[in-house]
């Protein structure tokens, strides 16, 4: 891994179709470089986590969303009860993907992409940051996949606005493949956004 990764081909893992899925390299490329004796992965949405962790032998390791299909799961509201020595999470990009009532169930008031506004939403992530921080271990680590946005003309930049915790390890530039943005070609002073952040964080 290197401070610039680009997976043209997402690869097998999970639910291609899955709106806002994230390629399972990344997840492989992870387990392979720190090789945790344990793994929680939050918003497991369509499964490509699971599918890599069961992959490479992590019988274990568990995985959660708010859809059903996860259990329900509430990062908002309930706890985190094992010690994971790796966490990755993917939180919804603020409302770029909305998830309860359009890919999954009925609307849910605590589902991230369903915050009141871009503050509620920065609130709400920096609320489970904090508590999966707070779960690891000494030396764990806590790795988040964030994308910036745009919003009727305005640039929301998640990594700038939400808190930090413990040392920044890395951040790293994922090139994004399959965006709508990726596949427009733009004209005039517009610049589109082709790339997510990975960021690292150590306790
Ligand atoms: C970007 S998607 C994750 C995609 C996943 N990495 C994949 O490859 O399929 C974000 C997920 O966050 C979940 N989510 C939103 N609010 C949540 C909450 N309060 N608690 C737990 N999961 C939540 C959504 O259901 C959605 O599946």
């Amino acid at each position: 891994m290197k401070s610039v990764i680009s997976y043209p081909y997402r690869g097998k893992w999970g639910r291609a179709d899955y709106r806002g899925n994230c390629s399972g390299f990344v997840i492989k490329d992870l387990l392979e470089m720190y090789k945790p004796r344990s793994f929680l992965e939050i918003f497991a949405g369509g499964g490509t986590g699971f599918e890599v962790a069961r992959e490479m032998g992590y019988k274990d390791s568990v995985h959660l969303d708010l859809n059903p299909e996860w259990g329900g799961w509430n990062a908002l509201k309930d706890e985190i009860t094992i010690c994971s020595e790796l966490i990755f999470c993917h939180p919804p990009y603020y409302d770029m993907v909305i998830y309860s009532g359009e890919v999954w169930g009925e609307a849910h008031e605590d589902d991230l992409s369903r915050a009141r506004d871009y503050g509620d939403y920065i609130r709400k992530l920096n609320l489970v940051h904090r508590k999966l921080f707070n779960s690891l271990p000494e030396g764990g680590r806590l790795v988040t996949l964030l994308g910036d946005c745009r919003k009727h003309g305005v640039y929301y930049s998640i990594i700038k606005d939400m808190e930090y915790f413990g040392s920044l390890e890395s951040h790293i530039i994922k090139i994004q493949h399959n965006a709508n943005s990726s596949r427009r070609s733009y004209k005039g002073s517009f610049i589109p956004i082709v790339h997510e952040h990975l960021l690292i964080f150590r306790k």
